[in-house]
């Protein structure tokens, strides 16, 4: 399995606040993640997950880390027995380690591209779970969102690794876009991956 991060933060480092809110509004961003994450298997870590308040999105398969993986799924399948929109929704596996998990948990349409050949897994988050993989996993390539905003109180969440093991693909850079309606910050998009892997 090759794994992908997708993130974005802002000047100092933050990626949300301690309560799971993001502390911007970014419609281009959330956009691109829509983009890049649909039809794939993403990895989670539960304080994110909750975020989602049992709704998980649409067309992907969602993978939820926690280290008490029956509480989080009955929990879930709880909120789920009072919904009669249930059986639509798109598939979530909860797990300690990613280990447990087995190519016949998933959606072949998520894990799987045309050719049959097992696509990348999306890391989404948060923090945790960032560390983890690029620690952890075979992390082969890193879709940053840089915000430019400076966010300074005790309440955000930081991710501040600097990727060293990676590089810029220059071809993917954006520049920097300027603030709109549906964009209330500076912001650029960077697609990282592996230096062995530069072409
Ligand atoms: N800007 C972005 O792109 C972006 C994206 C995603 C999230 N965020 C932000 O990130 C923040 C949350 O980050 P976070 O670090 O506090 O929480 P998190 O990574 O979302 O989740 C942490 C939880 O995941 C589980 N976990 C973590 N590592 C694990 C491991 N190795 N094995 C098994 N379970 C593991 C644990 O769940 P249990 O406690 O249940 O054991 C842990 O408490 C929020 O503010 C959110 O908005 C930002």
């Amino acid at each position: 399995m090759n794994f992908e991060l997708i993130l974005a933060r802002s000047t100092d480092g933050t990626i949300g606040l301690e309560d799971g809110s993001i502390p911007w509004r970014q419609k281009r961003d959330m956009q691109n993640f829509k983009d890049i994450t649909t039809g794939h298997v993403m990895v989670v870590g539960r304080t994110t997950w909750d975020t989602f308040k049992n709704r998980p999105l649409k067309n992907r398969t969602t993978i939820v880390m926690t280290h008490d993986p029956v509480k989080a799924s009955a929990d879930y399948l709880l909120s789920l027995g009072q919904d009669h929109k249930f059986p639509k929704y798109p598939p979530v596996i909860f797990v300690e380690h990613l280990d447990a998990l087995h190519v016949d948990m998933l959606n072949p349409e998520h894990f799987l591209d045309s050719s049959n050949k097992p696509k990348p897994t999306m890391i989404i988050g948060g923090a945790s779970i960032y560390r983890y993989a690029l620690s952890e996993l075979n992390v082969t390539r890193i879709h940053l969102t840089e915000i430019v905003i400076d966010l300074i109180g005790e309440k955000n969440v930081r991710f501040t690794d600097t990727f060293d093991k990676f590089q810029d693909r220059p071809q993917h850079a954006t520049p920097t876009y300027g603030i709109d309606d549906d964009n209330h910050n500076p912001y650029r998009f960077r697609t990282l991956v592996l230096k062995s892997n530069v072409l």
